[in-house]
């Protein structure tokens, strides 16, 4: 059922954290676990889809069907989704992390002990992959989704976030339960044209049901 409904597109998703060095052992990174991610890219090549899924570190195996480019830092990651371009769609499901040590040393940091100053460290930003590729002139993707994780006044704040990213749709999670980490997703689907919440549902049935939507609407566009 439904199978092939992507077939003849090509579809970009990123998943799981990444990860910021600050010397050759040490890293700043996040609890992303990969798994809406990893779900949306598989379910998409189930519909028949060519995809590139872009991942920082993650402990999942590789869907079946799906081109898995692995990487470590923010800059790798848009590197990474620049060189997948052109595609009809993008899912940026990535916590990528917003900033970064501002040196990476290349030798292991000595920190001193116990008495002596605190160590600092100075950070720079990084690259927003999404706002990026959502706003470029060539090879802007026909379809571009990004994620955010709110703790209150979700849809509030994914219709602002929409429109600073210059978003096609926004997928709003309510994570100040216990989604984080979980087999299970809360969404809101927020479109130019208005927003619908889905409710309480496995990740995988997330994936399921939005890359069902997204076939309708790439398929619309396709035919019309
Ligand atoms: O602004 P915020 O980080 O909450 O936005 C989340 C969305 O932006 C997600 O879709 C995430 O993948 C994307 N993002 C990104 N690059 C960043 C930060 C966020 O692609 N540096």
């Amino acid at each position: 059922e439904n199978a092939g409904a992507l077939s003849g597109t090509h579809a970009l998703v990123t998943a799981g954290p990444t990860r910021e060095p600050l010397d050759p052992v040490r890293f700043l990174s996040n609890h992303s676990s990969g798994k809406q991610g990893y779900a949306i890219a598989e379910a998409l090549a189930r519909l028949g889809a060519q995809v590139t899924l872009v991942s920082g570190p993650v402990s999942l195996p590789a869907p079946r069907g799906v081109n898995l480019v692995p990487v470590e830092t923010a800059r790798q990651m848009l590197k990474a989704c620049e060189d997948a371009l052109p595609t009809d769609v993008f899912v940026s499901v990535a916590a990528v992390a917003d900033w970064r040590p501002a040196r990476a040393a290349t030798k292991k940091l000595k920190i001193k002990g116990a008495g002596s100053e605190h160590p600092s460290m100075e950070l720079t930003e990084n690259p927003d992959i999404l706002k990026t590729l959502a706003n470029k002139r060539k090879n802007r993707p026909s379809l571009v989704i990004g994620f955010a994780a709110e703790t209150h006044d979700v849809e509030e704040h994914a219709v602002a976030k929409l429109k600073r990213k210059n978003c096609d749709w926004i997928v709003a999670n309510d994570v100040s339960g216990d989604v984080m980490g979980g087999t299970e997703n809360e969404i809101a689907l927020i479109s130019r044209d208005g927003s619908e919440r889905w409710p309480r549902m496995g990740k995988d049935e997330v994936a399921r049901r939005l890359a069902l939507k997204i076939a309708e609407t790439v398929g619309d566009e396709g035919d019309g």
